[in-house]
């Protein structure tokens, strides 16, 4: 009977060894996948050992195997063990890192808002679309023939005064209304049509509560084979409805020179009543300013007041806060 060669199972005991400390000193995930693989891999040292097995008599080789087995089995679970302390650790590391401090002050930034003025056009805007309106718009500096001519307003007319409207030294003006739209897009278009209409206006108008010298209008007209004053009225009660909900509404009659008949049309603001819109039926000489036979058609036209319409709906008591950009003011909206 022959006895293992010392050699093997010395081999084993000191491969052991040197994978017991190799692994207690390895410090990264890599470096106990690199020891595995030299000590346990296909063409590790574990497989090299038992290379020499065949060499063994048949009484050893029991005895060599299964001690083979066995410090396969050790360096195993060391590995098993010190993979799970490391990537522990590796955690504990990272949430280290991570760690926010949450008591620190932040850093403020500014953060913009819509203008009242801005979200109100937006809102009408969207009412009137909803009614099935489409959305046009026009020049702000505009001729005398499409701000107050093709509009039925006579050459005396007192609007077209130096004191209400402002002049460019070519004779053009500023807008004093977006009523100018109505003649251009009627110009270029044919009935049926209903349209809406956002800019901004402007007059020589003295500075107070309720007036400002540059001022946004909304302009909604309605052109049809039938159309009357009641489908005006209703067109008014809804979409002061959609804006507002239920709330007090005064109509009055008035006149311009471009609707008959014409009317005004006022709403509660700080215990009183303010205008916030122009409207009538289209004068029939606006009409034919543009090509319509008024004997078959008929419309209707209305300009609302952007600016007091946002001071209804917040109880803005002076509309020049809309302008002097007092963030105090603003970013209450
Ligand atoms: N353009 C008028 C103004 O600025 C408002 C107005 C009145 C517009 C009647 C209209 C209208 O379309 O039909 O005072």
């Amino acid at each position: 009977m022959t006895t293992a060669p010392p050699s093997l199972e010395t081999d084993l005991m000191a491969m052991k060894q040197a994978a017991q400390t190799a692994i207690a000193g390895a410090t990264t995930l890599d470096q106990l996948e690199q020891l595995r693989i030299s000590y346990l891999g296909k063409k590790g040292q574990l497989s090299k050992v038992l290379g020499g097995m065949g060499k063994l008599s048949a009484a050893e080789r029991p005895r060599i195997g299964a001690l083979a087995n066995e410090v396969k089995g050790l360096i195993q679970d060391q590995l098993e063990q010190s993979k799970s302390a490391l990537e522990a650790a590796q955690i504990e590391a990272q949430l280290a890192a991570e760690t926010l401090d949450v008591t620190m002050p932040g850093i403020f930034r500014p953060q913009g808002r819509i203008h009242p003025i801005n979200s109100i056009i937006d809102r009408i805007v969207d009412i009137f679309v909803g009614l099935g309106y489409t959305v046009a718009s026009g020049p702000e500096i505009e001729t005398d023939y499409y701000n107050f001519e093709a509009l039925n307003f006579l050459p005396d007319h007192p609007a077209r005064d130096m004191q209400d409207t402002l002049y460019l030294p070519n004779g053009d003006l500023m807008r004093t209304h977006t009523s100018n739209v109505q003649i251009r897009y009627m110009q270029n278009h044919q009935p049926p049509l209903r349209t809406v209409a956002i800019g901004r206006c402007y007059r020589r108008d003295t500075v107070d509560a309720t007036h400002a010298a540059v001022f946004h209008q909304i302009e909604f007209f309605a052109v049809d084979t039938d159309i009357t004053f009641t489908d005006l009225r209703g067109t008014i009660k809804v979409f002061l409805e959609a804006l507002y909900g239920d709330i007090p509404v005064r109509f009055r009659p008035s006149y311009f020179p471009f609707t008959e008949p014409s009317a005004e049309v006022d709403v509660q603001w700080q215990g009183k009543w303010l205008e916030i819109l122009g409207c009538g039926m289209i004068d029939p000489n606006v009409l034919k300013a543009v090509g319509y036979d008024p004997e078959v058609y008929s419309g209707f036209a209305a300009g609302l007041g952007v600016e007091r319409l946002a001071m209804v709906q917040h109880q803005i008591d002076d509309i020049r806060r809309l302008y002097n950009s007092d963030l105090r003011f603003l970013r209450q909206f």
